[in-house]
């Protein structure tokens, strides 16, 4: 299914595709069957966490459609996620273990530090430890520089493919590159038209570090509940920051009979972004990953790159209320 223009390569030489199945906020029988159903519309990257807690499902579908088409498992990309209290030595060895277990495989194609801000483990399965008081157990001495060294060796050991690291701001990333003996492939950041992030993709270009966008729709399912029901103060003109109602988004979509959910990813990959939209419905599933028959015009690209709200339009940032708190950790990246 994947051709040409599908796929970004990587600095170990690797190709990743550009377009993937985001797998949090799912588990159970809806995850199996989205990764299916991914998988059957030819998506050939899946991404999860150990955080998520849903790695042993991705693995049962994968293992069972791989099984079913006799797709090779080098087919497909798969990326998981160094949890937060996993930042300190031999945390990404056994943790990738753990990860490596309950997906049923030998390696992952890309491993990344979750998290720049590490937690105090109260033990290997409560992934947000919290205290007496109800607040998150940081660990204020989290050590970016050592993590990535112990990311290193899960690398030069092949339980992974590649490595990166997720949420990392420009300067962390500067600290990790001046430390590294094997660079950061991948960043993978929050990044949408409402947050384009200009810089960060200056820098990475700079850097040959390719971006991961997540959220490319502004993650409607964890932030707007109002929108659509009519008690949204934007009305629906896309003030709330649900860029699928963006009215140059929907404009670009009527001009090409095409969805906005498709001209916001469509923006993304002809810039050699990478993303990961998340979907538990069978029929946007396949829909997200009809993009490649069609090209953005460049005044198109240009009018979408108007839209960026700069920080105004990040929604995984200081005022996420699950983030109360943790943006007073050291490493907190906003
Ligand atoms: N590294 C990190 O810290 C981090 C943080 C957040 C997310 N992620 C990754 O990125 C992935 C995607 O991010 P996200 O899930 O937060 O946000 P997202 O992909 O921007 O949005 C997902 C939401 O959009 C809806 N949706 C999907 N396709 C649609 C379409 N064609 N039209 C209209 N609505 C559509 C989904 O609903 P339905 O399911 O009902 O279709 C869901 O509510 C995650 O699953 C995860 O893998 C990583």
């Amino acid at each position: 299914m994947s051709g040409r223009g599908r796929h970004v390569v990587l600095r170990t030489g690797q190709h990743m595709p550009l377009l993937g199945l985001g797998c949090s906020q799912m588990g159970g029988e809806e995850l199996s069957a989205a990764v299916t159903a991914a998988l059957d519309a030819g998506y050939r990257l899946v991404d999860t966490a150990y955080f998520y807690g849903n790695e042993g499902v991705v693995g049962e579908a994968l293992r069972r459609w791989l099984g079913r088409t006799g797709t090779p498992r080098e087919d497909i990309f798969v990326v998981t996620k160094l949890p937060n209290i996993g930042m300190h030595t031999g945390g990404p060895e056994k943790f990738l273990k753990k990860s490596l277990d309950q997906l049923r495989l030998d390696y992952v194609d890309l491993y990344l530090v979750h998290t720049p801000v590490g937690y105090k483990a109260k033990n290997d399965t409560d992934v947000f430890p919290r205290d007496d008081q109800g607040y998150p157990c940081l660990d204020d001495a989290t050590d970016i520089i050592s993590v990535w060294k112990e990311m290193e060796k899960v690398a030069k050991a092949g339980l992974a493919k590649n490595i990166g690291v997720s949420n990392f701001n420009i300067k962390q990333l500067r600290k990790v590159i001046a430390n590294a003996t094997i660079l950061p492939a991948v960043l993978q950041v929050e990044l949408n038209v409402y947050l384009q992030q200009p810089q960060v993709q200056e820098y990475c270009r700079r850097q040959n570090i390719v971006i991961t966008a997540y959220a490319p729709f502004g993650s409607p399912g964890r932030f707007n509940t109002g929108c659509k029901s009519g008690s949204c103060p934007c009305d629906g003109d896309g003030g709330c920051g649900w860029v699928l109602e963006d009215p140059v988004v929907r404009l670009v979509a009527e001009s090409h009979s095409i969805t906005p959910a498709q001209v916001l990813l469509r923006f993304l990959v002809q810039q050699n972004i990478a993303t990961i939209p998340k979907s538990a419905n069978p029929t946007r599933i396949a829909q997200n990953n009809d993009i490649w028959g069609f090209k953005l015009t460049e005044t198109e690209m240009e009018a979408l790159k108007t839209r960026d709200k700069g920080e105004a339009g990040r929604r995984f940032g200081p005022n996420y209320a699950y983030y109360q708190r943790v943006r007073d950790h050291p490493e907190f990246p906003h």
